[in-house]
């Protein structure tokens, strides 16, 4: 195989590097970058090589083999790909109302389990805040990504007006405070609203999440993509004992679980519940 250096390019890229990011971003984190991908790694991480002056892909990949670990979270933090939006897929969130609007008496947990910057998690407050009429229902909502940088922002609760142009005027009042002053163009999520959700940071490859279940939903949503079959296969059948029996597990759009009907079957709608032999083992 070439070894093919580009030229004109600010540092030395070579398909060897290529592949070897490859290599710790899908033993790290799970994701499986497609050759599509180069050009994307390369500018993301060129800012990277910057930061630690070093001139080549194989002086940085060198620095990072030496266990640096706050290199390993920026290396981390560069490559995930965060893109999502208050209400996205909206189909969803009547579906979850209705599920925990038959739970009585009482408190519920939920999981939105690769959260990004928030707007899932803030969704599913805001869904669970009009379910129970009050800003402070018994809901506990758990939040995390892999990636550290968006937690910051998730946990900071400021967003744009354009990213919450499409609520109705009434939810906007409801659940945000405009910002003023230098603030202008901004929103905050009401403190209430936050109180209900924890930011955690948690790789879905670990073999342990230390979480605390019976959870009676979780929102895996657009992670799943980024991830071979046989990863979203472990990841999943981690996912059963947490969930209670009659628990939903909510998928992205282009998501599907097929190849594990031993764990989940589709309720529709790219809603899963648990399969017979899931309930089996919950028995
Ligand atoms: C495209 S976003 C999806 C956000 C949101 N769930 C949605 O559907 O709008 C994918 C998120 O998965 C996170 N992610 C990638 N690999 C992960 C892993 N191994 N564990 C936890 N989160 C991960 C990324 O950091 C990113 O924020």
């Amino acid at each position: 195989m070439t070894d093919s250096i580009e030229k004109g390019r600010e540092f030395q890229f070579t398909d060897r590097d290529f592949e070897k990011i490859c290599k710790m971003l899908y033993d790290q984190v799970g994701i499986s970058l497609n050759p599509s991908k180069r050009e994307m790694v390369y500018s993301r991480l060129a800012r990277r090589l910057r930061a630690n002056s070093v001139n080549t892909f194989s002086a940085y990949l060198a620095l990072l083999e030496k266990k640096d670990h706050a290199e390993w979270e920026a290396f981390i933090n560069s490559l995930t790909t965060n893109l999502t939006a208050f209400f996205r897929e909206p189909h969803h969130f009547p579906i979850l109302a209705e599920h925990v609007g038959k739970i009585k008496g009482r408190p519920v947990t939920l999981w939105c389990a690769a959260s990004s910057t928030g707007e899932e998690a803030y969704s599913m407050a805001i869904t669970m805040a009009e379910l129970y009429g009050t800003l402070n229902p018994p809901v506990k909502i758990l939040a995390s990504d892999v990636d550290t940088s968006v937690l910051e922002k998730a946990r900071k609760a400021v967003y744009s007006l354009a990213q919450v142009e499409k609520m109705p005027e009434s939810r906007l009042k409801k659940y945000f405070i405009k910002g003023t002053g230098s603030n202008e163009g901004m929103v905050r999520v009401k403190p209430e609203l936050c109180d209900m959700i924890t930011f955690r940071q948690i790789n879905l490859l670990d073999d342990n999440w230390s979480i605390r279940g019976p959870i009676d939903a979780i929102f895996c949503r657009n992670v799943m993509i980024y991830f071979d079959k046989p990863t979203q296969l472990q990841i999943l059948q981690k996912f059963v004992p947490l969930l209670r029996a009659d628990g939903l597990l909510f998928a992205g759009h282009s998501e599907s679980f097929h190849h594990a009907s031993q764990y989940f079957r589709l309720r529709g709608k790219t809603v899963y519940e648990l399969s017979r032999a899931s309930h089996g083992s919950k028995l």
